[in-house]
């Protein structure tokens, strides 16, 4: 029996609960919210959809009952406010830094030994907050950043490669997950085993980086709030090759102790995610001027985690 519970069930936490029950990547779901009768009424419209899409996913919903959310084996945590347009993600920081502490602390109280994905932003300091609060071994927290921002920088580039098949591309985005401090690695990006710089020029490869770097703002502006089909989708890639133990290679936001140069930070690696949550950094040796970003990449997630004293 494998149980997953996504707490905070807006846009981003339904969708991954949905995309989660649908592939029957666990046995059960929860949904939690705070927002009376949210979450049942989400749970009980996924359940009607079942007949129809051959699923067999239990699907509860609850009103910040963490009782019903107990012996989780993953728990994503959605909670917070999302962005409108013009916002940046480390602006929501004074609001949903109280949040995410206590989801977290009621969510260990019942499943002391789940694994957690966070995805609130700003993310790689709700990550960080996550680690430092409740000093779980570092290997139960994942950032679920890293894997959503490397979908959309291969959705750019079967853009720019003339709309070839996303499943042709290999790309990877480290660093934070903001609109400034995200790295989209061309050097290592490729279709179909070819270095994608052998078939864009400069010029276009540096619209894709910058378009990535961006990739949620400009969802948020034609939304009106921040993106969700990606975000779930991500969220439940994350979930399914926990539970599953797929031992793949995902970017995601994990506490770092010297790789890449870092300590004392959360921030977006490739890792190895198997059952036990992640196992292993994957050192893509960077070059200098790859390793330039990261650095910078990692001052900025410093200045937004420094705001967590002053809250
Ligand atoms: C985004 C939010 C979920 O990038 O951070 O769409």
């Amino acid at each position: 029996m494998s149980k997953v519970t996504v707490i905070g069930v807006g846009n981003v936490g339904a969708t991954a609960a949905d995309v989660i029950a649908r592939n029957e990547v666990a046995d059960e779901v929860v949904l939690l919210d705070i927002k009376e009768g949210i979450p049942e009424g989400k749970a009980l419209d996924m359940k009607q959809a079942s007949c129809m899409l051959s699923m067999d996913t239990k699907i509860v919903g609850t009103t910040n009952d963490y009782a019903k959310t107990a012996d989780s084996d993953v728990v994503v945590i959605t909670s917070g406010i999302p962005r409108k347009p013009g916002m940046t993600r480390e602006e929501l920081i004074g609001v949903n830094a109280g949040i995410v502490k206590s989801v977290v602390t009621s969510v260990l109280k019942y499943s002391p030994n789940a694994i957690l994905v966070v995805i609130s932003n700003p993310m790689d300091t709700m990550t960080y907050l996550t680690v430092k609060s409740t000093g779980l071994p570092k290997n139960r927290v994942i950032g679920m950043g890293g894997a959503l921002d490397s979908s959309r920088f291969k959705t750019y580039l079967s853009m720019a490669l003339g709309d070839v098949n996303l499943n042709d591309i290999e790309a990877t985005v480290i660093g934070g997950h903001g609109d400034t401090t995200m790295i989209p690695l061309t050097r290592f990006a490729t279709y179909k085993g070819i270095p994608v710089s052998q078939l864009l020029s400069r010029e276009a490869l540096d619209k894709v980086v910058a378009d990535t770097m961006v990739g949620g703002a400009t969802l948020t502006k034609m939304l009106g709030t921040s993106a969700w089909y990606a975000p779930g989708a991500a969220a439940a890639y994350v979930v399914e090759t926990i539970l599953h133990d797929q031992k793949r290679v995902i970017p995601c936001c994990v506490y770092l102790e010297g790789e890449y140069g870092q300590k004392d930070i959360c921030i977006g690696v490739p890792v190895r995610i198997g059952r036990k949550g992640w196992e292993e950094v994957i050192d893509f040796k960077l070059n200098d001027e790859e390793k330039a970003l990261f650095e910078k990449s990692a001052a900025a997630v410093r200045k937004t985690n420094e705001v967590l004293a002053t809250l």
